[in-house]
């Protein structure tokens, strides 16, 4: 299958997007033709007044991806903003989407609703999934690794493409269908959403001893003061992290433990340092033989293949708006 995905460049990557989102595409790359890019045009749809250094935050992204295992034999890997025919089918696109759906995206209101401390009435804001629907059907992905607040971009994008069908009485490209990853979202560590506003994330970059720092901090079941007092796993976030990272034994052990008080908070949190430890071990050695000249090359490698895919869907595209005379090869 053909697949594209995008993320956004706005900081390192933590734990919550490796579960969600990284362990994903990197499965994916296996059997699949993957595309994966820096959405550094969508960035700045909410983050245009932040002063961003967005070509380091790009360069930063890939790193973090090729850390956790994307790989550029097996993927592509470029930046949307190096790919001009994003923008124009981003444009074209715009002229016959209506108003109406945009405006009816219940992730767009929540946003609004959400976002309060940017001015995000913009017509980018706005637009945000026509450009994402651009970003997909450019290179014809018939799949789309998401999270579930994207849903309704991919509905969008499935009807754009119908619409386009319609208008220009063409089928040139594919509805691409969701992806959406089977975890369930890993929490910070004081039990909000995991975010760098919020200060509570594992980030892929971080040394062993800020791993430890933070979880040392973490909050455990008040209810267990002393420990004697036996606890509640199920109020526990470290019991969830176990969950995400331990093996089944461990996951046992804690349960048990924990219960009877046969374990004491830091030993838990100890065997989940080490389980964590499996992860970013080899992300960390990684980063240190990966050398800045190596990421540009992979992104110019990638950059060539994504080009070749987008110019030749232009064409077609030009052809059926512009000469009304669609052949579709
Ligand atoms: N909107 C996506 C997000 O915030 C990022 C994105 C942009 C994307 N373009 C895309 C994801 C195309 C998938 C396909 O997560
Ligand atoms: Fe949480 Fe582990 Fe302490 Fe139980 S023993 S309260 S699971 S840290």
């Amino acid at each position: 299958m053909r697949i594209v995905s995008g993320m956004r460049p706005t900081g390192k990557l933590h734990l919550g997007h490796y579960l969600g989102v990284l362990q994903n595409w990197i499965k994916l790359q296996g059997e699949n033709e993957c595309f994966f890019f820096v959405a550094d045009w969508h960035a700045l749809s909410t983050s245009y007044e932040d002063k961003l250094n967005l070509k380091k935050l790009s360069f930063e992204l890939v790193k973090d991806w090729l850390c956790a295992g994307i790989d550029p034999n097996k993927s592509t890997i470029f930046i949307q903003s190096h790919i001009k025919e994003h923008a124009e089918l981003y444009v074209l696109l715009n002229m016959i989407s209506p108003l109406g759906w945009l405006e009816r995206n219940p992730t767009y209101k929540d946003q609004l609703a959400q976002i309060k401390n940017k001015d995000i009435h913009t017509a980018g804001f706005l637009t945000y999934p026509v450009l994402q629907t651009a970003d997909i059907i450019l290179y014809d992905a018939e799949a789309v690794p998401i999270g579930e607040d994207q849903k309704p971009h991919l509905e969008i994008a499935r009807e754009i493409v119908r619409r386009f069908h319609h208008l220009f009485n063409c089928e040139i490209f594919v509805e691409p269908k969701e992806l959406l990853s089977q975890t369930p979202r890993l929490l910070g560590l004081d039990g909000r959403k995991m975010s760098k506003s919020y200060n509570n994330a594992i980030y892929l970059s971080d040394t062993p001893d800020e791993v430890w720092s933070k979880l040392r901090a973490a909050k455990t079941d008040p209810q267990r003061v002393k420990r004697t007092d036996p606890g509640n796993p199920e109020v526990c976030l470290i019991y969830d992290y176990h969950k995400a990272f331990s093996d089944e034994e461990t996951i046992k052990k804690v349960e048990e433990g924990c219960r009877t008080a046969g374990i004491g908070c830091v030993e838990c949190k100890k065997w989940c340092m080490s389980a964590i430890e499996k992860i970013l071990e080899p992300m960390r050695q990684k980063r240190e033989t990966i050398k800045d000249e190596e990421i540009e090359q992979i992104l110019q490698e990638g950059e060539k293949k994504a080009k070749k895919e987008a110019s030749k869907k232009m064409e077609q595209v030009n052809t059926a708006i512009f000469e009304i005379s669609c052949k579709v090869e």
